[in-house]
């Protein structure tokens, strides 16, 4: 009993080892593109391909990762004719692709034929089912267009074939004719549109409605000794020197032998099995199944991503999704535990709102709800922190905040940074885009600290601080945003080194060098015009980060 349950225990610690943290994975048949290679791969010349543009900070996206895992191992069969790519529409780099794919939302799935050329007209096949086997069904259809399918004809040498395929050792041909003309070959496609279609369409010119050809081909793909030609001609048996005849399949090796296969009824499924009993008995086995993968662990496959993206990123960036967890956890949580809300407290609440609602980072949906809320709570004389969070409850109930996660506040352990590091990342967003009385943002932030944070350690550095820089002195906006720049780095400097620092992300003295080389000069001293433009830059409403945002910029 205990052997097996540690055997299992190893078990899984083997196969939580290595890439199970990544959202998709190679051994699942998955391909991440990026947008450096998007189309020369999509440009790819044997192939066709599935993409999902996806986002994984979008709820739908991740309701649909099982599904696609799903359909991705299933299309395993189907490799050496189609391959499965994802593409993340949540990254900033990415984001001009998805909008000149015209991605409107995410996940959207698009079929490329092989050797596709971005074109304004054909920006690939949208699939919209979310089911696997309709989508395998479709993308069989999609598949059956490509050059392996095309009619092999009395003109057309199986010589070529072999010669063009060094790894073909058969050709199995496979006759598929009109339903109107011959009535044995009865298989047709796996839509109820397909069979109806068909059966108009057979003519002369439009001949090819049975699929089996096609369904034999896509079923014995996982084989890569063997090629299927379809043919529809009668005049291509005498070819082989025999009469037409049902359920016949005509096999030629290498030296155009032919061998005929008789199935026992007339259906891919009976036409497949006879030629995989043929290459069975003669000794060749299908290429090898994909290894066995654990199902993503979506939320602990996010916050490798998002470390990767800071070890990765060339420049500092704030990001959006921090913002809208600032405030939402302020107006949700923090402010709930104040049990009432009068006088001075009550007028920090309003112009705190206010100031939110002014100069809103969150989605343009947003600003008529927080203008709901400051409008309620402005009339108020007092208010309990209950009747607060009704009036939040209320006003922002069919808001949806984006994300569950930090992306600039992330911490790489547990306790660390989070909310804390977005109140900072806030306020100095809000003082960049203030265009408030000079002063008013970092009035707010100093009675926020003061009344709302919980936190004596805090207040107390802040008072020492502006016994060094009396708020009064701040007398414009520039010198509004440098005051709380020079405030944090006073807090930095203290909490350098200390337990509360995360080792991914040290206290420094902000911005570092590597960030902004022109804002120190060279006896270190800061240059604070430079330092200024690097403020406004960075913290400005336009240059935010989309990236882990549930609703990508490019879909917006
Ligand atoms: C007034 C105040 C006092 C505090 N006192 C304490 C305390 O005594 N003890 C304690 O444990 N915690 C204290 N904190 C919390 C502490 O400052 C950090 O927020 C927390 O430790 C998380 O740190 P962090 O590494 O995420 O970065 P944070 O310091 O929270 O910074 C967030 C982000 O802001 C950016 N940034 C950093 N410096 C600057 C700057 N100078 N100008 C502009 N942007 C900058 C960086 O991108 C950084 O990642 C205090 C917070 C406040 C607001
Ligand atoms: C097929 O092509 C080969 C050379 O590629 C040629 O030798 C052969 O005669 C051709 N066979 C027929 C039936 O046309
Ligand atoms: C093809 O089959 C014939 C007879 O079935 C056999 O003699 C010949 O060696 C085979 N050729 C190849 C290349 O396998
Ligand atoms: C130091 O800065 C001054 C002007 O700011 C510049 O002229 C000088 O070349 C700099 N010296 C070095 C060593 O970079
Ligand atoms: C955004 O950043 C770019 C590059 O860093 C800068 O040139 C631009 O002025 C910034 N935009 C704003 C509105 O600050």
């Amino acid at each position: 009993m205990n052997r097996y349950i540690i055997s299992l225990l190893s078990c899984i610690l083997l196969f939580s080892s290595g890439l199970t943290e990544l959202l998709y994975n190679p051994d699942d048949n998955v391909y991440q593109l990026d947008f450096a290679t998007f189309e020369t791969r999509l440009g790819e010349p044997t192939a066709g391909k599935l993409v999902k543009f996806f986002n994984g900070f979008c709820k739908e996206s991740q309701d649909f990762m099982p599904a696609f895992r799903k359909l991705s191992r299933n299309l395993y069969k189907w490799r050496r004719i189609l391959k499965v790519h994802v593409f993340d529409c949540s990254k900033d780099e990415n984001n001009e692709i998805c909008r000149s794919f015209r991605i409107r939302r995410t996940p959207t799935l698009r079929y490329f034929p092989m050797a596709y050329q971005r074109n304004p007209d054909d920006l690939g096949t949208e699939i919209t089912s979310r089911n696997v086997k309709e989508i395998e069904s479709e993308l069989g259809l999609l598949l059956g267009k490509m050059k392996y399918f095309k009619m092999f004809t009395k003109e057309d040498n199986i010589t070529d074939i072999f010669r063009d395929n060094a790894h073909v050792k058969y050709v199995a041909m496979v006759f598929q004719m009109c339903l109107s003309n011959f009535l044995p070959h009865f298989e047709t496609g796996n839509s109820m549109e397909e069979r109806f279609a068909s059966i108009d369409d057979c003519n002369e010119a439009n001949p090819v409605v049975s699929s089996i050809g096609r369904n034999t081909l896509l079923e014995l793909l996982p084989y890569n000794e063997v090629v299927i030609r379809v043919f529809d001609d009668h005049e291509v048996y005498s070819k082989f020197g025999i009469s037409p005849v049902p359920n016949l399949i005509v096999l030629l090796n290498r030296s155009i032998k032919p061998l005929f296969l008789t199935p026992e009824i007339d259906n891919s499924k009976a036409y497949a099995g006879a030629i995989r009993q043929f290459l069975v008995f003669a000794d060749h086995k299908p290429h090898k199944p994909l290894p066995k993968t654990l199902p993503t662990n979506i939320n602990e496959a996010l916050r490798y991503e998002i470390l990767e993206h800071h070890k990765h990123r060339r420049s500092h960036r704030v990001y959006r999704a921090d913002l809208e967890r600032a405030i939402n956890q302020i107006l949700k949580v923090e402010l709930r535990r104040t049990s009432n809300f009068i006088g001075i407290k009550l007028s920090v609440l309003n112009n705190f709102l206010r100031l939110i609602y002014y100069l809103s980072p969150l989605k343009p949906e947003a600003k008529e709800k927080l203008y709901s809320l400051y409008s309620k709570t402005k009339i108020k004389t007092r208010l309990t922190g209950v009747s607060l969070e009704e009036l939040v409850f209320k006003a922002l109930r069919n808001y949806p905040f984006d994300g569950n996660h930090y992306i600039g506040c992330i911490a790489s352990q547990p306790f660390l940074r989070g909310f804390s590091c977005s109140l900072w990342t806030l306020f100095h967003y809000l003082t960049v885009e203030s265009n408030f009385k000079s002063g008013a943002v970092v009035q707010v932030f100093n009675a926020y600290v003061k009344f709302f944070m919980d936190c004596k350690d805090c207040v107390d550095k802040l008072k020492e601080f502006k016994k060094l820089r009396p708020l009064r002195n701040v007398r414009s906006h520039d010198q509004e945003v440098l005051w709380l720049w020079k405030l944090h780095n006073f807090i930095n400097k203290q909490l350098a080194g200390d337990s509360t620092e995360d080792p991914q992300f040290p206290k420094i003295q902000f911005p570092s060098e590597k960030d902004c080389p022109n804002c120190r000069d060279n006896q270190s001293e800061w240059r604070t015009e430079e330092v200024l433009k690097y403020l406004k830059n960075i913290y400005s409403l336009k240059n935010l980060s989309w990236f882990g945002m549930a609703s990508a910029k490019a879909y917006t």
